[in-house]
């Protein structure tokens, strides 16, 4: 049968990190953090956020250059913790990679309409918005029909991807170039409008509620904030389309982490600079930034919208790129039809768990408002972190000759505080939040046991022994 083809080049695998994590994070969730929780010291959300991800970045990159297979955090616990372990991941990284391109994609729909406005073309809300709102008071109609630029955008992106990996990852190039010039100019040009009484106090002091300010909102704004890193570990799921994966999995994985954590401190740190964290609560706030700034920045300001398309745009890409990997790696593996893993014999990519991908992900965020699903990535992301985290120190316990291309340091104390460091991100999102995770969980488990179980293959045939 044939098989993914090995195309992809070290600059290829760290752009595809950038282009899924430097996102709706930084363009849209960043004001509203500071805004609501941490104030300027949203800075220091960003530094703890970043330091959890790079201990989980060291584990997935010794994971990814010793087992390059295209299933990631899905692969390495069925190497680990067998397969029921490993459908249990599987499962849950549903939520991170196909549940992340719909919420995405709905950010990306309000970037482009709020864009096509300032150009005077009006989209229809009703056309444009989820049909239903989550609020306290529970789901009701908001009155819309459907999102149908988030349907476009996935429907787009998932063409793209059945076209070739090559070609998904060339334009992946250049939107990554467009976003990071954005940022770029951003920090530049908006560190000259900084007033540095924006930053006083630094930590607004504690209103009287938990996560409200104070020490613990840096800590609830690291829990939110961790969306924005989100995406690094997509970077493992190309591992079998690596040209060197051994050396090149951890640079693509750990390097794309490096350069968004920079890009992240410096933009949190002229945002808040050039406007107070209290007027920031806005689905755009580097837009609002750059006009607050006046007439000197209001050039920039169709261009940071162009940015965020973009930039969201790749998020998109790679995560439905991710999560098609794995229903790949998860069919050969015996756990899907055997249909799944077919690659088409002209442009070389799995396009039936593309194309299955994108229909279900555009369902869901033609339908669903981001609030609800966000919080689902999250929740979905941190168990996987957690897994691979623990699976690290599991496999040198159990297979200590095993060739490693890449170590990662400090084992066991990097891998238990990167699982640690994950458990308690996971603690700290809202209780219905663990609900719809435990639902989910349930039913992936009756399918376990209805179908996976019975078609699985023995996890002992697994690619490890590359010595
Ligand atoms: N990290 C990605 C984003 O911020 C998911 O959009």
């Amino acid at each position: 049968m044939a098989e993914l083809k090995a195309t992809l080049s070290r600059l290829n695998l760290i752009n595809l990190g950038i282009g899924a994590i430097i996102g709706a994070g930084i363009f849209v969730i960043t004001g509203s953090t500071a805004a609501q929780y941490a104030g300027p010291g949203i800075l220091l959300s960003f530094l703890i956020a970043g330091f959890a991800c790079v201990l989980a970045g060291l584990c997935y990159a010794e994971f990814a250059a010793m087992i390059p297979v295209a299933g990631s955090a899905y692969t390495y616990s069925r190497a680990t913790m067998g397969n029921l372990f490993a459908w249990i991941i599987g499962w849950d990284l549903i939520l991170e990679y196909l549940f992340a391109a719909a919420t995405v994609a709905v950010g990306w729909s309000g970037y482009l309409v709020s864009f096509l406005a300032d150009l005077g073309i009006q989209v229809p809300a009703k056309l444009a918005t989820s049909p239903f709102i989550f609020d306290h008071a529970g789901w009701h109609a908001s009155g819309a029909w459907i999102n149908l630029p988030a349907m476009a955008i996935i429907a787009l992106a998932s063409l793209l991807l059945v076209l070739g990996i090559r070609e998904s990852a060339r334009v992946n190039n250049v939107i990554v170039a467009l976003k990071l010039g954005v940022i770029l100019l951003f920090i530049a040009l908006g560190a000259s409008y900084i007033n540095p009484q924006n930053w006083v106090p630094f930590i607004p002091p504690n209103t009287g509620e938990f996560g409200h300010f104070g020490w613990s909102g840096i800590l609830r704004g690291a829990g939110i904030i961790f969306f924005a890193y989100i995406g690094f570990d997509a970077v493992s799921t190309a591992a079998q389309e690596a040209k060197d994966p051994q050396k090149d999995m951890p640079a693509g994985i750990l390097g794309s982490l490096a350069v968004s954590t920079v890009l992240y401190l410096l933009v949190a740190l002229v945002l808040t600079g050039m406007v107070h964290y209290t007027h920031l609560n806005v689905p755009d706030p580097i837009a609002l930034a750059v006009n607050t700034a006046g007439p000197g920045l209001s050039w920039l300001r169709p261009f940071i919208k162009m940015g965020a398309i973009a930039g969201l745009s790749s998020v998109i890409l790679v995560m439905l790129m991710g999560q098609s990997r794995i229903f790949y790696t998860m069919a050969k593996d015996g756990f899907l039809p055997q249909i799944f893993s077919r690659i088409h014999p002209r442009f070389q990519t799995p396009h039936i768990p593309t194309i299955l991908t994108g229909l279900a992900c555009a369902v869901i965020a033609g339908i669903f408002p981001i609030g609800i699903l966000g919080e689902l990535v999250s929740i979905g992301t941190l168990l996987a972190f957690l897994m691979v985290c623990l699976g690290v120190w599991i496999l040198r316990r159990t297979k200590p000759d095993l060739h490693r291309p890449f170590r990662t340091p400090w084992v066991p104390l990097v891998p238990i505080l990167g699982a640690l460091a994950a458990f308690v991100q996971m603690l700290a999102l809202p209780g219905d939040t663990w609900l719809r995770l435990i639902v989910w969980m349930a039913l992936g488990l009756l399918i376990y046991v209805s179908y996976g179980r019975r078609f699985a293959k023995d996890p002992t045939l697994l690619p490890l022994e590359i010595e």
